[in-house]
């Protein structure tokens, strides 16, 4: 069997470096160990609008900034397929489709789209395309033949959905479609980064965001104004390690040739932890350690962004083709599906014998 890898994000933002450690990174490594046949990063316009659908400005506006974040982290175009989700209608279609295979009760149990609903406070008054996100999600990965979708774990549930629809459509027309696997990240503190303000999650409504665009000293001044420990007030305190933001983020992005290059006082993150629990080491210090490892990833991210930015008409014209390539792959699966859901009247030969041989 093939592999094949799809994935993606909603275009209602730039991307930022919780996007980058939770699944952007791990994409780039997955293009590079060249053991897929196929990659497809799809910018999710239509799912972006099932919550943002009376602000298409919004959406419009962050597709090729989110293209752009992509080629900056080293996705390749040469290598995978980068395409825009509204460009391939067939993804609407299948949906359709699998609307017939899910209850009303399965989606508003599925514990991601619950948390938001409540997020939303959309309450009772619930817009059914924002409901029904999951099972067009369960299109984008299957129309692809996907057997593998690297998220971040707040997207588990949907690949679960995906998998029940995927053995739901199987077992009535036959087999047909392919069973995901989620691929999480491998490093705990990567699966949810928080924000800088100590918050649960990065999110650009709460201001609390590192993007991969941000120039250096915003960098800088978003690190130093970090959430810390708060009763880590004199350097000889001793300081706590659990939801101290500074440490968090040192655990996502830190290596071991970090300290040699710029901390070479500690062998690693082990004794600087040890030394900042036992007191006598300040939070600036830490924090400006925290800078350098984080400059060392941003900027050559930053770096391509602009050299790319520079020549947006390649970047437009590569996601036209990208999509055009994707719309190809999607309506192959859509014509499988349809031939065994016998629904495929114009391409079968069988269809008008079934009516002559009729008694
Ligand atoms: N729901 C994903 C997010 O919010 C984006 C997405 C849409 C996606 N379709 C997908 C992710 C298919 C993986 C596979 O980030």
């Amino acid at each position: 069997m093939k592999k094949v890898i799809l994935t993606g994000d909603r275009p209602t933002g730039r991307l930022h470096i919780g996007h980058y450690v939770g699944s952007l990174k791990r994409r780039v490594q997955l293009q590079n160990s060249g053991e897929f046949d196929h990659i497809y990063i799809m910018i999710a316009d239509a799912q972006a609008l099932t919550d943002n659908f009376e602000n298409p400005e919004k959406v419009r506006s962050n597709i090729l900034e989110v293209a752009l974040d992509y080629l900056a982290c080293g996705l390749d175009p040469q290598r995978v397929t980068i395409f825009v989700q509204s460009a391939v209608p067939e993804l609407t279609e299948i949906t359709f489709y699998y609307m017939n295979l899910v209850t009303l009760s399965r989606l508003q149990r599925n514990p991601t789209v619950k948390a938001e609903i409540q997020m939303r406070g959309f309450e009772t008054s619930i817009p059914v395309g924002f409901l029904n996100y999951p099972i067009s999600q369960a299109a984008d990965i299957t129309a692809f033949k996907a057997t593998t979708v690297p998220v971040g774990e707040d997207q588990l549930p949907m690949i679960e959905q995906t998998r029940e629809i995927v053995r739901k459509f199987n077992s009535i027309y036959g087999e047909v479609l392919t069973e995901p696997d989620a691929l999480l990240p491998s490093n705990s503190a990567c699966q949810r980064l928080p924000g800088t303000d100590g918050k649960a999650k990065m999110s650009k409504s709460l201001g609390n965001c590192i993007y991969l665009a941000d120039e250096a000293e915003e960098v800088r001044k978003k690190v130093m104004s970090m959430y810390t420990d708060p009763d880590h007030i004199r350097v000889s305190d001793p300081g706590k390690l659990e939801g101290n933001t500074v440490f968090t983020y040192l655990d996502a992005f830190c290596q071991e040739e970090h300290f040699a290059r710029y901390l070479p006082e500690y062998e690693n993150l082990a004794a600087l932890k040890a030394h900042y629990q036992a007191g006598g080491l300040g939070d600036v210090k830490v924090k400006k350690f925290l800078n350098r490892v984080l400059e060392d990833e941003l900027e050559p991210i930053r770096a391509r962004r602009l050299e790319y930015a520079g020549r947006i008409g390649e970047v437009y014209e590569m996601l036209k083709k990208g999509s055009e390539t994707a719309r190809r792959e999607a309506a192959d699966t859509l014509e499988c599906m349809k031939a065994a859901m016998k629904i495929n009247y114009f391409e079968d030969a069988e269809f008008l014998k079934d009516w002559n041989a009729r008694e």
